[in-house]
């Protein structure tokens, strides 16, 4: 029952998800069979999804998805796709990828026909479409907490180059304390955080080891 917002007697409204929350709990029917999110305990997650399979833009994006996999893997990162399309659907078509484009898609794929994890996730905007999900990305860390979330709209295939980078900075966020400016890759310095006292700002000026533009806005090497 978590994110559970009201209850009527033919539709069950959830909250939608949101960034620092606990990722709503799923257990789907998939590619690969019966998957849970607890199945990505001490792993993390991008759950994403699609709005049909055997769709030209999907389709470039499922290869897509396909070629950053083994690198998200290097990063203890799945992938999880998800559209209301059968199972049967989403077999036939990564056969028809690997039979026609040469690509393997190694991922599972959620069959969600009762749009019961699309629901809970906020896939459904129905201004968009009645009868698909949209573009959705969702980064869920290895505590199970939704840590990104991304729409996009029907009409333009997702930058996987932008979902490694999203990774790569929450990872290195989590583990060095720091936060990344824009357009940040792995090897550029980061920023400390400002300080949050008047105190601490005084102290920030006396520091060393940091390139600061002024006390806010300080960069250092990791
Ligand atoms: C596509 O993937 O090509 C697509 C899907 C839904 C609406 C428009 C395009």
């Amino acid at each position: 029952m978590d994110h559970l917002e009201n209850q009527t007697d033919d539709q069950t409204v959830y909250a939608l998800p949101r960034i620092g929350s606990p990722a709503p709990h799923f257990e789907a029917v998939t590619t690969h069979g019966k998957l849970r999110l607890d199945d990505y305990k001490g792993r993390w997650l991008i759950l994403f999804s699609h709005p049909a399979d055997f769709t030209p833009v999907c389709t470039t994006e499922f290869i897509a998805f396909q070629e950053i996999y083994p690198k998200l893997r290097e990063m203890n990162t799945e992938l999880l796709g998800l559209s209301i399309d059968s199972v049967y659907s989403h077999i036939a078509w990564v056969s028809t990828i690997e039979e026609k484009m040469g690509i393997k898609i190694e991922f599972p794929i959620i069959a969600d026909l009762d749009r019961e994890v699309s629901t809970r996730y906020g896939m459904l905007m129905p201004d968009e479409s009645n009868t698909e999900t949209v573009r959705s990305v969702f980064v869920i860390d290895e505590n199970q907490a939704i840590r990104a979330i991304i729409y996009y709209p029907m009409s333009a295939g997702r930058n996987m180059d932008e979902f490694v980078r999203l990774v790569q900075s929450l990872q290195t966020t989590d583990k060095h304390g720091v936060v990344t400016p824009a357009n940040w890759r792995p090897g550029d310095q980061v920023i400390v955080p400002p300080p949050k006292t008047q105190e601490a700002a005084a102290e920030r000026s006396q520091e060393t080891g940091m390139d600061c533009v002024d006390w806010f806005l300080c960069r250092k090497n990791i």
